[in-house]
């Protein structure tokens, strides 16, 4: 079976993680799918919507493609889909439980309902990994929640929980986690039964798309630096074989 299920059932289109052995995490095939539906919207389409799979939401990219086969450039399965978030015309909806990591988290930022478990937690660990921020994160996390809070996520690279997270902007709707799909779900079916003109310019009136266009590219630029980076390799190889990295050599 796919590792990501993707599916039109008519206005609504669902992206569905199902890695679950591995978290998740998204390879290149799994970017490709999804930037692939993306960027060929059906024209019926008027809601999208994320989901994880058996408690997970996603553990961001998936390591070993970052060793192995990091992007290099913009027709990377990778920078295709961080690059169609932000054009992506009608609502997004996430329906979050258990880990968002990475991407994970940052294509919240681009999510328009973010309906979250109290299980799920948050967090953005590029620079333990030797990386810098994606998808704009560096301008729109600031912009949500402000400095400070931003800072510790992003330099820190602190994990925060669904309680947290909905302090901080980040969650819309946090639900016990029986209740989420049932709430995803009747957001999703509002969504749907609103009118799709009016939602569609609501949204593009709400979104400064220039200035997350620009800084998505400004990121791009550094981050396809980094991949290449001794230290990236070391915080992979650590994860990968379950220790911890050492970065003093650098
Ligand atoms: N890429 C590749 N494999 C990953 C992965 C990733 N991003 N995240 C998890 N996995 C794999 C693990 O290697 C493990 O595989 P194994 O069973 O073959 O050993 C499996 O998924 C389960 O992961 P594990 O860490 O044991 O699960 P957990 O429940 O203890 O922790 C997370 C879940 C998401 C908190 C943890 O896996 C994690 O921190 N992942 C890395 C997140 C990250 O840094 N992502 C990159 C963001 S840019």
């Amino acid at each position: 079976m796919s590792e990501v299920l993707i599916e039109r059932k008519g206005g609504l289109l669902s992206l569905r993680f199902n890695r679950p052995e591995k978290k998740n995490a998204i390879t290149k095939a799994m970017y490709m799918a999804m930037a692939d539906a993306l960027e060929n919207l059906h024209p019926a389409v008027r809601v999208v919507k994320f989901e994880g799979a058996e408690g997970c939401f996603t553990a961001g990219n998936d390591m070993k493609d970052f060793l192995a086969a990091p992007p290099t450039d913009l027709n990377d399965p990778v920078l295709r889909f961080i690059r169609v978030l932000p054009k992506v015309p009608v609502p997004m909806v996430a329906q979050v439980d258990g880990p968002a990591v990475g991407i994970g988290t940052t294509l919240l930022l681009h999510c328009d309902l973010i309906v979250a478990a109290t299980t799920a937690s948050f967090a953005l660990p590029f620079v333990k990994l030797g990386l810098v921020p994606e998808a704009a994160s560096s301008l729109l996390l600031p912009n949500l929640m402000g400095y400070q809070r931003a800072a510790a996520m992003l330099l820190l690279g602190d994990t925060v929980d669904g309680a947290t997270a909905e302090r901080f902007g980040l969650v819309t709707h946090l639900v016990e986690p029986a209740s989420l799909s049932e709430t995803a779900d009747r957001l999703v079916q509002k969504l749907l039964s609103l009118p799709p003109t009016a939602l569609r310019e609501t949204k593009k009136l709400v979104k400064t798309l220039p200035a997350i266009a620009e800084r998505t590219e400004a990121e791009i630029k550094v981050f396809l630096k980094l991949l290449s980076s001794e230290e990236l390799k070391e915080a992979a190889t650590a994860f990968l074989q379950k220790r911890a990295p050492d970065f003093s050599k650098f």
